[in-house]
Formats: C-alpha cells, sequence, structure tokens
C-alpha cells in the first residue's frame, strides 16, 4: 500500500473543486498553469480564485521570516504554513516545499519527510531542489505514492548567502547540466517541475524535451505554466528584486501610507472615534 493510500489518498484530496496533480500533469502544451506563492490562509484566501497551484514555498524563510536565504526554516514550520494555506484555499493545487535538510540523507529520510507533510497539511505534493543527484529520492518518493514537483536550474536551498543566486545554463556545460538534470527529474516521476532562474533557450528547449509541464521563474514565456513569489509580485519584500519579477501593485507603499495615517490619528485623538465603541448611547444592540 503506498502512503498516499494508507493517508487517505491526499493526491487528490482536499475539497470536490480541488485541482489535483493529474489536473496539472494534463496541462502540459496547453492553458499557462498560473502559479503563486502563499504562505497563510487569508493570503492563499485572496489568491485561490486565481491560480492553478499555490506553493508553500520555503522563500518564507526571506519574505515572512527575514532571513537572508531560503535555508535555516524547518519541517515544522513549512508544516504550520502548508496548514493554513489549505485552510484558505478551496480550489488550487497546493504544494508544499521540503526545506533543506529534510530530504538529502537518504531516500528513507526523504519520504518520511514527505509523508509527514502530506498527512499533516493534506496538500497534493511536496517539492524538492535538485536533479540528477536527487533522482534516485524523486522516484522513491513517487514509488511511495506521494507526488513530487521537480525543482532545477538555479537552487537557492544551495545559496549560503543572498550573493550565490546565479543564473544557470549560461555556457554550454551549464545548459547541458541543466537539461540533464530536467530529464532525469521528468523520468523520476516528478509530475511537474519549476525551473528558476536558467537561461531563457534552455528553458525552452527543456519545456520542449520534457513530457511534464513546466513551471518557469525567471525562465521562459514559452514554459507550461509561471510562478512568482507573491510578496515579490506586489511590493512587499523590498529586500532585493530580481530581473524576473513584474510588479503588479506597491502594497509596501499602500501599507506604509495607511500606518502613516493610523499613526497621525491616534496621536490626534481622532480614532477611535465613537462609532467604534461600546456601550455608547447611540451604539446598536
Ligand atoms: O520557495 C519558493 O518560493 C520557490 C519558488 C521561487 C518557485 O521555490
Amino acid at each position: 500500500m503506498s502512503v498516499t493510500q494508507e493517508l487517505g489518498a491526499n493526491a487528490d484530496a482536499g475539497g470536490q473543486d480541488r485541482t489535483g496533480v493529474d489536473g496539472i500533469r494534463a496541462r502540459k502544451g496547453g492553458e499557462p498553469l498560473v502559479c503563486l506563492t502563499a504562505y497563510t490562509a487569508p493570503l492563499a484566501k485572496f489568491l485561490d480564485p486565481h491560480c492553478d497551484l499555490l506553493l508553500v514555498g520555503d522563500s518564507l524563510a526571506m519574505v515572512v521570516y527575514g532571513l537572508e536565504t531560503t535555508r535555516g526554516v524547518t519541517l515544522d514550520i513549512m508544516i504550520a504554513h502548508g496548514q493554513a494555506v489549505m485552510r484558505g484555499s478551496t480550489r488550487s493545487c497546493v504544494v508544499v516545499d521540503l526545506p533543506q535538510g529534510s530530504y538529502e540523507t537518504s531516500s528513507h529520510q526523504a519520504i518520511a519527510s514527505a509523508a509527514r507533510v502530506l498527512a499533516e497539511t493534506g496538500c497534493q505534493a511536496i517539492k524538492l531542489e535538485g536533479g540528477e543527484e536527487i533522482a534516485e529520492t524523486v522516484s522513491a518518493i513517487v514509488g511511495a505514492g506521494i507526488p513530487v514537483l521537480g525543482h532545477v536550474g538555479l537552487l537557492p536551498q544551495k545559496a549560503e548567502h543572498r550573493g550565490a543566486f546565479k543564473i544557470q545554463g549560461r555556457d554550454d556545460e551549464g545548459a547541458k547540466q541543466v537539461i540533464a538534470d530536467a530529464k532525469a527529474i521528468a523520468d523520476a516521476g516528478a509530475f511537474a517541475m519549476v525551473i528558476e532562474g536558467t537561461v531563457e533557450p534552455v528553458a525552452r528547449d527543456i519545456t520542449e524535451l520534457v513530457p511534464v509541464p513546466t513551471i518557469g521563474i525567471g525562465a521562459s514565456p514559452a514554459c507550461d505554466g509561471q510562478i512568482l513569489v507573491t510578496q515579490d509580485m506586489v511590493g512587499l519584500y523590498a529586500e532585493f528584486t530580481p530581473k524576473f519579477v513584474k510588479r503588479y501593485a506597491d502594497l509596501g507603499q499602500e501599507l506604509q501610507d495607511a500606518a502613516r495615517s493610523y499613526a497621525e490619528d491616534v496621536r490626534a485623538r481622532r480614532f477611535p472615534g465613537l462609532e467604534h465603541c461600546y456601550g455608547v448611547t447611540q451604539d446598536k444592540p
């Protein structure tokens, strides 16, 4: 019996309308997949109607917890955020990242971590980073009945500081390696893969070569889908904005404006007004 059978077939669980991994896989070459990261229930609720896939990415280490890289978040933290995103969504396929240190030691460790994530969050799949070197592990997790989203190209978990985030595939050798990585992950049974920070022609070639959907971030418009870190997309992460980000809103500025207005009102005793208080004569029951 596979892990997902034991856990109640989480691969396509979580509500009648929720997209499962089969629905994502079927989009190869079709309408582009819309994917964003989500970390909390309220955020997931806002994004869910517009997305095919919500990723509880370990980017939360940076954009939520203020760390310099994606290293340093634990499986427990990822599970807590995965639970929140499942609570806040009903239709998107939810994928939770396995954090650095939770799957590299052995297939046994990787299956145990992935099984915990599925059992404790009810999400549809896990994601892990790596190419040829991790293919055996991907195959073992898939063999245990747990759907895997691959992640090739730029691998943030390998970077010990922000300056180590380097675009991949710039020379012949690098290009061959990313292509070999993508093929290995597809052969290992991943239902789709993220291609991050990879030169456009290589990402385009991979999309033609592999039979599963590619989801680009800093990759190519030819990918079968696109993903952005939501905080980048809406201007809520000010530390660093990569070239591949398109900003669709400036919520950071709006938040600052709101905080300034609130502070002015409190200092001038304009807030709270009596309409915000209880037990005053015009109060409704
Ligand atoms: O952690 C993350 O948010 C990711 C995306 C950048 C794909 O892996």
